[in-house]
């Protein structure tokens, strides 16, 4: 199952690392309040599953999945908290073969043509693109998209994303989305600092509106 479709609209996806789930449902609030409604929360915390749990229960409005989904273990615990789709770092075809067994939409990461190669032969039709910036960012998305523009494929650049390259990279037609850390700070979550996180999410926000007006 693809995610383009639900990615897209949103243009930049906050990557959420939290610690302390209790602040799911504020942090998912001030997200959704500053015009970012597609949420990533990263299985690299405790708190993961129980954070996507308490925004899938007590914020509709907010669309949430699961990032840094490394196993199959992860990949139903993401299912079972109701991620709606999960995102890897890398090209895992276990575990793409799990995701679509289990119905869940999943992005698998890529950095070369030959794991693109291998996404797309397994069933991708949009993969994350990580680490974007170290990988080669825009000049290398252009680089693969000329030998694999027929696939249809689209990307979604994640790493070194943030709010003075992001729109580089939504020029390029084939990115569906952008995700970043940018958005909610740690410094800014550990403080409780929901107001600086909205306005992270609102500059976001706008930056898509202006790019896509
Ligand atoms: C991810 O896993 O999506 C990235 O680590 C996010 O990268 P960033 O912190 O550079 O936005």
């Amino acid at each position: 199952m693809d995610i383009a479709g639900t990615l897209g609209p949103a243009g930049i996806i906050p990557v959420i690392v939290i610690e302390d789930a209790a602040q799911a449902v504020p942090l998912a609030r001030a997200l959704v309040a500053g015009g970012l409604p597609v949420l990533e929360v990263t299985f690299r915390t405790r708190a993961a599953a129980a954070a996507i749990s308490a925004i899938r229960h007590e914020v509709p409005e907010a669309t949430v999945g699961a990032g840094t989904v490394l196993t199959v273990d992860q990949l139903y615990s993401a299912k079972k908290a109701g991620a709606a789709f999960c995102v890897a770092p890398g090209f895992d075809p276990a575990i793409m073969e799990e995701a679509s067994s289990a119905l869940m939409p999943f992005c698998p990461g890529v950095a070369t043509a030959s794991e693109l190669s291998q996404a797309l032969s397994a069933g991708a039709k949009t993969v994350k693109f990580f680490p974007a910036e170290a990988a080669g960012g825009v000049k290398m998305i252009k680089n693969l998209l000329g030998a694999f523009r027929f696939t249809g494929v689209r990307f979604m650049p994640t790493g070194g994303v943030n709010l003075a390259n992001v729109e580089q990279y939504l020029a390029v037609p084939e990115v569906v989305a952008c995700g970043g850390t940018w958005i909610v700070p740690k410094d800014a979550l550990a403080a409780g600092d929901f107001a600086a996180i909205e306005k992270l999410a609102a500059d976001a926000a706008a930056l898509v509106r202006r790019i896509r007006s």
